[in-house]
């Protein structure tokens, strides 16, 4: 057969493609084998599938619900020791806010089960279908298990019984929970995960201080939680971390456990460029400060300040340079507060601040530094700091690290140590604010796909209907058909 020049120019160009497509399959390939959890990876395809909700083993935020109210409106029992009279309140309250304001917004009928508050005066709200039903605390500060329980029955029996009942926490014991198969529990903290706070806290013990009991005893709380946690029908995990250890070392059947992070208000809490510089002008921060540190929460021990506070004092003797140019921004009070205003001019105490004047403080810094010592669920700080799009330094904690600061793109994360603090506020400091604003446009964009409230109130609501729909399987809540955020 003879060979025609066409027929060689056509076997060579074949080649050339063949070549070229090898290339870029091996390059996609590597693209694609990103190890960890890589950010490029986590968001570019974005794939349509049928998911089990049963056997997702992911947190439920990355899955996109539709933001239309359901078809269903359900009826809802909520338990929760105590409610928050403003936004200043803890984690768990605060959620307990935000999630049950936010799916009576939507039309269900809320029913909250709670203490009276200290104060008498009582919070009111604009949605005419949330109802309180108060009553004594115990003691100890508890919710009075009779009593609501009660309430509880008299709210069952009347118009129609719930569909779905939430408990924050242990706020209806299990004694009570145990034989309702459509209840879900909310875990804030568990004592396995506080195992690394007590490991901290013994490593960071001065000699002459008595060793904590802590340490040994966490150990029995965990075995006491392993055996009356798979009472509660469904759980849902605060954290990917707080999910593993549920199905792992809990025991629990992985289609009761269920991941949703935290979700935290973005119609408050959202980038402000003018409002970050009117702020910063009016607490006097001169532009020579090129670089704007924020801490926020109680200042106690147990938040890291102390181990903050000695890294900062040490740098701010050790360099000239770091000491003029930075500025580190305190939001909240506490007994450590004193301590802080001896390192005079460069740090800031705020005070609490409310709402509106927070999300100011957020917009004016260049990163939020959250040296919590609390490997419990995770802080809203992180969130509220992560929606106003700032990029984070935090405790190398687990749910911090799995949930949260993923990867170096995202922010900074140190060992709880003098010399790892000190370490990574170098870095911090090194990188500059450029870099910063870089990783907290990052932090920002994974954030938005994740930690709203918007996003938490859907994926409670369809776990709601799931469980209230029990073993109906005409319902199909469980089945899903969606674009997946991976
Ligand atoms: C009691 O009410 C006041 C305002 O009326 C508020 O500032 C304070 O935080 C409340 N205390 C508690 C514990 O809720
Ligand atoms: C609530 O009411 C329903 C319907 O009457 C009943 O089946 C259910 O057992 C009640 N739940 C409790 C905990 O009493
Ligand atoms: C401060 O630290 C930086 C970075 O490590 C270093 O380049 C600089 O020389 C130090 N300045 C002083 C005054 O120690």
């Amino acid at each position: 057969m003879a060979i025609t020049r066409t027929s060689i120019w056509s076997f060579r160009s074949f080649c050339y493609i063949i070549g070229l497509l090898c290339v870029f399959s091996f390059l996609s390939v590597y693209w694609c084998r990103c190890p960890g959890p890589c950010y490029s990876q986590v968001w570019e395809p974005k794939q349509k599938q049928t998911i089990n909700l049963l056997a997702f083993p992911s947190a439920w935020n990355h899955i996109a619900f539709p933001s239309e109210p359901p078809l269903k409106l359900l009826k809802i029992a909520v338990f929760v020791k105590k409610w928050p009279h403003r936004s200043q309140a803890g984690g768990l309250e605060r959620h307990a806010l935000t999630l049950h304001l936010g799916l009576a917004k939507r039309g269900h009928e809320i029913h909250i089960f709670t203490t009276f508050p200290s104060n008498s005066s009582f919070p009111r709200y604009p949605v005419s279908n949330l109802y309180f039903h108060i009553s004594k605390p115990t003691a100890g500060g508890f919710l009075d298990q009779a009593s609501v329980w009660k309430q509880f029955q008299t709210q069952n029996s009347t118009g129609r019984p719930f569909d779905a009942v939430h408990s924050e926490s242990v706020a209806l014991r299990h004694t009570r929970a145990r034989n309702l198969h459509n209840l879900a529990v909310s875990w804030h903290g568990i004592a396995y995960e506080t195992i690394h706070s007590d490991i901290i806290q013994e490593l960071s013990r001065a000699p002459e201080e008595p060793q904590a009991h802590a340490l040994a005893e966490r150990a029995t709380k965990v075995v006491e939680e392993v055996k009356f946690f798979p009472r509660y029908a469904h759980h849902v995990a605060t954290s990917d971390h707080a999910g593993d250890i549920l199905k792992r070392i809990y025991m629990i059947p992985q289609e009761r456990v269920h991941i949703i992070i935290n979700g935290v208000d973005e119609a408050i809490f959202k980038p402000d460029i003018a409002e970050g510089k009117e702020f910063k002008k009016k607490i006097g921060i001169p532009d020579s400060k090129s670089l704007v540190l924020g801490m926020a929460g109680r200042l106690v021990k147990d938040k890291g300040y102390p181990l903050m506070f000695e890294a900062l004092k040490q740098m701010f003797e050790e360099n000239s340079t770091f000491r003029d140019t930075t500025v580190v921004l305190v939001a909240g009070d506490g007994p450590w507060a004193a301590r802080y205003r001896d390192l005079g001019e460069n740090v800031r105490i705020l005070g609490p601040l409310d709402q509106a004047q927070l999300t100011k403080f957020y917009n004016a810094i260049d990163i939020f530094v959250n040296p919590t010592l609390r490997a419990q669920g995770l802080d809203h700080t992180l969130l509220e700091a992560t929606l106003s799009g700032k990029t984070l330094m935090a405790t190398r904690l687990a749910s911090i690290t799995g949930s949260v600061i993923v990867g170096t793109k995202i922010g900074y994360t140190f060992s709880p140590t003098v010399k790892s603090a000190k370490e990574t506020l170098y870095r911090v400091w090194l990188d500059g604010r450029g870099a910063l604003e870089k990783k907290g446009e990052a932090a920002l964009h994974r954030g938005f796909e994740l930690f709203t409230a918007t996003k938490m109130v859907a994926a409670y609501e369809r776990l709601f209907l799931c469980i209230a729909s029990g073993g109906n399987n005409n319902d199909n809540y469980w089945e899903f058909h969606s674009p997946v955020l991976f």
